[in-house]
């Protein structure tokens, strides 16, 4: 299988070759593409990995059987769909395509009914609703969701390798370089993404109308607050819900202990410190909220590395999927393709970095 990684260079495809690597996935020849061309730096498998400038000619010539997209919104609207119509699937960490509506977003924990033998563009979610959401499925598939409220606590890192860079920069006493909306060493800013001082900021939007979409349920009632915090690597939530049936907070936990993806700390706390470099979503602290007589009002607590569940290892589980689902065999017609046209007019407003 021929491979292409946009934005190899960036922190999600540096840890996209690192999955692909690891989970030793099917690839005959790996393409690495970024804003500009460099000789050396990276290595896949042992061996060096030049870096091409990511041109439409360029890719276009190299026909890639899948391209991974990890670079920018503006780079995926200009790429993405000429390469889609030259027969390669895509598989995009940026927003460009996740709300249109002839596209899934899947998790493959969650919903891998989502996609669909026609599909050929595949965006990967928001990095801080994946992680919301591999931890709600399992509640919303027992009991039903009535309504979610989420306030993250969101890594640096969440900025591509700006953000890891302003943090280390402001440590060393240097200046705020404007990276964040306000300086994040020994700070909160509860500004992430697009935000024009009054409602939601663009993150919140894309949390809530994300999760909805992934959950399958447009209808869920749902509030979030998102916030940067000065850690380097993986987001935490603090989650309040309400279920349409009563439940228990051992049910709950049985729930969530059998579910594919969690990690359940029925006791105690879990930090983004302890989940660094995991696949998995943590949860902690599920319990009863105080004085709810329904027994439908709960909390808890998730933690996700949103470099590798909530980008890199999601869109390489997307690839397994597809491989499983024989959509690379020789002997598989041609799917439908979308038109990607419509897709890219659907597509909602430009996204903000998580
Ligand atoms: N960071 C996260 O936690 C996270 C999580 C989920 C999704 N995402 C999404 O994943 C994508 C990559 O994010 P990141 O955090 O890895 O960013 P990053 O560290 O800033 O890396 C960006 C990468 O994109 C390349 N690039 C930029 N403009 C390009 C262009 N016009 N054509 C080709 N390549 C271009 C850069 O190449 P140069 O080195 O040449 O500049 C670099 O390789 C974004 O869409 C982001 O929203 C990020």
């Amino acid at each position: 299988m021929k491979v292409a990684l946009i934005g190899a260079t960036g922190v999600v495809g540096g840890m996209i070759l690192r999955v692909l690597e690891e989970r030793n996935l099917p690839v005959d020849t790996l393409l690495a593409y970024a804003s500009r061309e460099r000789a050396e730096g990276l290595s896949f498998r042992g061996a060096g990995l030049p870096v091409h400038a990511a041109t439409r000619e360029r890719l276009l010539a190299d026909r890639p059987d899948v391209a991974f997209f990890a670079s920018s919104d503006d780079a995926s609207a200009e790429l993405a769909g000429a390469l889609v119509d030259a027969g390669t699937i895509v598989i995009d960490n940026s927003a460009t395509f996740r709300m249109a509506e002839d596209v899934p977003l899947v998790v493959p924990e969650v919903n891998p009914h989502a996609m669909h033998a026609d599909h050929r563009i595949f965006p990967v979610a928001n990095c801080t609703a994946i992680v919301l959401t591999v931890a709600l499925a399992p509640i919303e598939h027992a009991w039903g969701l009535r309504s979610v409220r989420v306030a993250t606590y969101q890594a640096v890192s969440g900025a591509g390798r700006a953000g890891l860079d302003a943090l280390v920069r402001e440590e060393r006493g240097e200046a705020p370089d404007g990276t964040f909306a306000a300086p994040i060493y020994r700070n909160v800013v509860p500004q992430v993404g697009g935000y024009d001082g009054d409602g939601d900021t663009g993150e919140e939007k894309k949390v809530v109308a994300e999760t909805r979409k992934m959950l399958g349920r447009p209808d869920l009632h749902m509030a979030a607050t998102t916030v940067r915090v000065p850690v380097m690597r993986a987001h935490s939530e603090a989650v309040f819900f309400e279920t349409e049936l009563p439940a228990s907070v051992d049910a709950m936990h049985e729930a969530l202990r059998s579910a594919p993806g969690i990690v359940l700390h029925e006791h105690g706390i879990v930090t983004p410190r302890d989940v660094e470099d995991t696949d998995l979503v943590h949860v902690a602290r599920v319990r009863a909220e105080v004085g709810d007589r329904t027994d439908t009002h709960f909390q808890m607590w998730v933690v996700g590395d949103q470099l590798r569940k909530g980008a890199a290892t999601n869109a390489v589980q997307i690839l397994e999927l597809l491989i499983a689902r024989g959509r690379f065999d020789a002997t598989q017609p041609d799917a439908t393709q979308p038109d990607v046209t419509l897709t890219l007019r659907q597509a909602q407003g430009k996204g903000e970095r998580s």
